[in-house]
């Protein structure tokens, strides 16, 4: 449809339209400017006569009303060399829509960037010390994350609660920040095929045992031995989870989906795949390291881990090796 406006054609039908019209108008005018009344001259009565005693006179056009004519005819004309109007000819000042925005972003980043970016040196958990910027966050966080987590930040069925110290992945600064950044994609298979109906139900109940919640012992005790073969791998044996692929902890009564036998069911038959959308792309670093500080202040942030010392005698042979050259003082 628009790309047939664009054609050649319908650019000259435009151009041609709307010339011709503005000239129109214009020699309308000039047909108009003849008569003057004469000094002391009265304008004389016409022919027609309405609604008994409503009279026309041949007064000539008021010159206010000529003079303004004039100036939109003149402003119109104008405008169209300036701007796009005139069929698909760009105007002489080559404006667009999509220039207008982007200056309007680059105006609007020259202004922000600078309050954004001046928390981007301190860590993570000095920014949520700061009350601004932690003010900044939540306006962040309510326009980005609310929708999903919360506007409390407190989550859904299948959005995590980023109040509480149960995470996902981690709740250290860095985890945090990554989980934003990179974004996280849960993957539990559907484990129902292998189970069957009954293995499925004696593995739930012995999930629903892990935590203590209500379960019926017999069907646990069944469940054991096909958690071990199933679920362990990823859960862990004991049930605890493994934050490096987000299997959550199965032993708390903190739940994502729901702690029911029969969540836990639909869990093991039908798999889970939670998903939260990079946003790195879309914020920037100085955004992430703002609502990174944001959600580690909501009572759930950690300690950064203790550095693995094996990690410390590896570095020196590993890719950042060279950058640890550049500083003098690692000499
Ligand atoms: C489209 C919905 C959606 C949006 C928008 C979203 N998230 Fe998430 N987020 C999720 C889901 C779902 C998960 C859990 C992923 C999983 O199950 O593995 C998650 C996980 C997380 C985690 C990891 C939690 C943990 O326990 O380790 C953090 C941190 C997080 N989101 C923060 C944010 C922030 C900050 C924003 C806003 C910039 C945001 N999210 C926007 C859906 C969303
Ligand atoms: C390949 C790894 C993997 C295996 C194997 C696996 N899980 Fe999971 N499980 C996960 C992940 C990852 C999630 C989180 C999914 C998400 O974030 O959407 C999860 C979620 C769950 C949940 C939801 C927890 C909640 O808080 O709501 C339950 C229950 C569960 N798994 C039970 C099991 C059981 C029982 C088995 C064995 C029959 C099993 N899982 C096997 C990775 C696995």
């Amino acid at each position: 449809m628009m790309q047939e406006f664009d054609a050649p054609f319908w650019s000259w039908y435009i151009i041609v339209l709307t010339v011709v019209s503005l000239v129109g108008v214009a020699l309308f005018l000039l047909s108009q400017r003849t008569r003057r009344l004469a000094p002391g001259e009265k304008a004389q009565q016409m022919e027609h006569k309405w609604d008994g005693d409503l009279v026309e006179l041949n007064n000539p056009l008021p010159s206010w009303w000529v003079k303004l004519f004039w100036i939109t005819l003149i402003f119109s004309a104008v405008y169209l060399v300036l701007y796009p109007g005139l069929g698909s000819f760009k105007g002489a000042l080559n404006w667009t829509s999509f220039g207008e925005y982007d200056k309007e972003i680059e105006k609007a980043k020259a202004k922000y960037d600078p309050i954004f970016n001046q928390f981007m040196g301190q860590p993570v958990e000095q920014v949520a010390a700061s009350a601004e910027a932690r003010d900044m966050g939540q306006r962040l966080f309510l326009t980005y994350c609310a929708q999903c987590h919360g506007s409390d930040a407190a989550g859904a069925t299948g959005f995590p609660n980023l109040t509480d110290k149960d995470w996902l992945y981690g709740g250290d600064a860095e985890t945090i920040k990554a989980s934003i950044a990179n974004g996280r994609a849960g993957m539990m298979p559907a484990l129902g095929a292998a189970l069957g109906p009954d293995g499925a139900r004696q593995v739930a109940n012995y999930v629903l045992s892990l935590s203590g919640s209500n379960h019926d012992a017999g069907l646990a005790a069944a469940g054991k031995p096909l958690f071990e073969a199933n679920c362990a791998a990823c859960h862990m044996p004991d049930g605890t989870g493994m934050a490096a692929m987000g299997a959550p902890n199965l032993t708390d009564k903190t739940w994502l989906y729901g702690g029911s036998e029969g969540a836990i069911m639909e869990a093991i038959n039908k798999g889970r795949v939670g998903n939260m959308p990079a946003q790195l792309q879309a914020l920037g670093d100085a955004k992430i390291h703002l609502l990174a500080a944001y959600v580690w202040g909501l009572g759930g942030g950690m300690a950064a881990p203790a550095p693995e010392p094996a990690a410390e005698a590896a570095a020196p042979a590993s890719e950042e090796a060279p950058a640890a050259a550049e500083t003098p003082a690692a000499q």
